[in-house]
This record gives C-alpha cells, sequence and structure tokens, in this order.
C-alpha cells in the first residue's frame, strides 16, 4: 500500500496509506489512543467513544477507529478537549454497566457460579465438562436444579429481548440428572493430604460443600450430624416430591467419596462439646443451618393447632 497521505499527528508530519484508519496511522506511529469496542476482527461498532480525537476543521471529535484519513488532515489526540471527552465517555460506561464485564446471572447467584461457562457447555453437548464446572461453585447441582429460586433468572439479560430468561436452573438440573443416571458424577481425584484435620458440626448442604472443598485442598473433614443421614434441610425440610431423596442420596455419596468421614447421632452440647472438638481438630467449623419455619405473616398463623412447615 502506497504511503502518499500526508497527516499532521499531534505536530509531526507522518504519512499512511488511503483508506488507513486514524486509530491505525496512531498505532503505528507509536501515539496510543485507548480503545474498548474497537476489535480489527470484527465490523465496526463505534460505540464507546473513547477513542475520540480532535481534527482541525470537524465541528466535533471525531472516532480514531471509525474514521480515515485524508490528505493533509490535522489530528490531535491530547488536547484537554479530547481527554476529557474520552475521559466522560468511560464514566458514563462505567456508571451503567451491569453485565458488560461479567453477567448478572453470575453476579445473583449466591455461589457466583460461572453460568456462561457451564451453559455453554451444556449446550455444546459436553456434560461431563459442564458438570466440572458447575462442581467448583455448586456441590449438588441436581438438587439446587429443583430447588434454587433462581435470582439468577430474574436478572437474565434475555428477559430484555424474549420476555424470558436462559433457563438456567433446569439446564443445572439436567446436568446433575444425566450424572445421576449415566452414573458419571465426575472424577475423583487422588488428593494430596496436608496433614489436617477438621470438624463440621452440622450435614446439611453447607457442611457437606465445606467438606468437599476442604477435602480438594488435603484437609480430613469430619462431619458430626445429630440425624442420622446427612443433608440437613434439604432432606427434612423439603418434601419428596420436590426433591426425591435418591436425588440427594446420589450427590452426597459422591461428594463423601472424596474421603470425608461422618459421624451421626452427634449433637453439640449433648454428646459432642466444642472443647472438645477444639482439642481433637485443627479447625472447627460450625454449620447447623436454621432449624426453624419461615412464618406466612398472615393473621391467625400462631393460633393453638397451627404448625410451622418444619415442625409439622
Ligand atoms: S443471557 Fe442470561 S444466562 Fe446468559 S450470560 Fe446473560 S444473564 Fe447469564
Ligand atoms: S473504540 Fe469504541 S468508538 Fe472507537
Amino acid at each position: 500500500m502506497k504511503k502518499n497521505i500526508k497527516v499532521t499527528l499531534n505536530g509531526k508530519t507522518v504519512y499512511g496509506y488511503e483508506g488507513q484508519r486514524i486509530l491505525d496511522l496512531c498505532t503505528e506511529c507509536g501515539v496510543e489512543i485507548p480503545t474498548l469496542c474497537y476489535d480489527p476482527h470484527l465490523s465496526l461498532h463505534g460505540g464507546c467513544s473513547v477513542c475520540l480525537v480532535e481534527v482541525e476543521g470537524a465541528r466535533t471529535l471525531v472516532r480514531a477507529c471509525a474514521n480515515t484519513i485524508s490528505y493533509g488532515m490535522v489530528v490531535k489526540t491530547e488536547t484537554e478537549r479530547a481527554v476529557n471527552a474520552r475521559r466522560t465517555a468511560l464514566e458514563l460506561l462505567l456508571s451503567d454497566h451491569v453485565g458488560d464485564c461479567r453477567p448478572p446471572c453470575t453476579l445473583t447467584c449466591p455461589a457466583n457460579g460461572n453460568v456462561q461457562a457451564y451453559i455453554n457447555l451444556a449446550a455444546q453437548g459436553k456434560y461431563d465438562e459442564s458438570l466440572d464446572e458447575l462442581h467448583h461453585h455448586v456441590t449438588l447441582p441436581a438438587c439446587i436444579g429443583r430447588v434454587c429460586p433462581a435470582p439468577c433468572e430474574k436478572q437474565c439479560r434475555r428477559n430484555l429481548v424474549d420476555d424470558a430468561p436462559v433457563s438456567i436452573r433446569e439446564i443445572k438440573r439436567f446436568v446433575g440428572d444425566w450424572a445421576i443416571r449415566n452414573k458419571k458424577m465426575g472424577f475423583i481425584p487422588k488428593i494430596e493430604e496436608n496433614g489436617k484435620r477438621i470438624a463440621i458440626v452440622g450435614g446439611g448442604p453447607a457442611g457437606i460443600s465445606t467438606a468437599y472443598y476442604l477435602r480438594l485442598k488435603g484437609y480430613a473433614p469430619v462431619i458430626f450430624e445429630k440425624e442420622t443421614l446427612l443433608g440437613g434441610m434439604m432432606r427434612y425440610g423439603i418434601p419428596d416430591y420436590r426433591l426425591p431423596q435418591q436425588v440427594l442420596q446420589a450427590e452426597i455419596d459422591w461428594l463423601l467419596a472424596h474421603g470425608v468421614e461422618v459421624r451421626t447421632g452427634m449433637t453439640l452440647g449433648e454428646n459432642i462439646t466444642l472443647e472438645a472438638l477444639r482439642k481433637e481438630f485443627d479447625g472447627v467449623i460450625l454449620a447447623m443451618g436454621c432449624w426453624k419455619s419461615s412464618p406466612m405473616r398472615v393473621p391467625g398463623e400462631d393460633l393453638e393447632g397451627v404448625l410451622g412447615g418444619i415442625n409439622f
């Protein structure tokens, strides 16, 4: 390409070729201009305005990524006007930014799961990889996929386009069920022991998840559970028609198979004490949960004979 287009760039004479973008000429000449939306591999968008520069004779500032050079053009990239305009453009972008860097589903998810990743993998039929991704944040995907209130879906950006979200919870459930059905719950790695023992009081979802993640880091966790079976509120608070026991058990079994010891029938304050646990273990985690029915806040619920869901 013939470089015969003369341009004055920040007071220096430089040459570019016909059709060359101001941005590319600047880059070639070592003049840095910030960009956000520009990508040479994509069609031009020109939406962010962080690449604004001043061109002599132009009424307004010019996007360096979207405009080409012309003979005799005088370009100034560092004038106060250009720098201020770029800063304002960036501030405006940051002021309403939800979903631009991290998706609202992930930001809303209490587990902070990488929703885009596991949904994308599931969409490609890579259910085992999707499950692996899920396990980084969600230990019981088939269970959570049934009972989670799915705050992620309320914030899903597809609501703005389709009036309906991506079915994040259902996809989670599908992947979890696929794993149970096909006995592909995931590879159990060889764990490098770190020699530390941790007592976890409570064998509900919090206690089991804590044990699993500690185990992966080489700790030897022991769960102390007052009931005869693990699962906590998931087992004793949620009816079977919403969360079948065998689904819960299958996921718990896989987590425990990493090498978690369980002692059931152990109640803190009755047959174990915090003091004794502190002496025996390197750390103690209390994950007893909250065994209380949530009231409906309606008149009459305190009358005799009216029971909360959990007491019932
Ligand atoms: S479209 Fe919905 S599910 Fe997909 S990344 Fe955005 S918020 Fe998350
Ligand atoms: S880089 Fe976004 S408008 Fe130029």
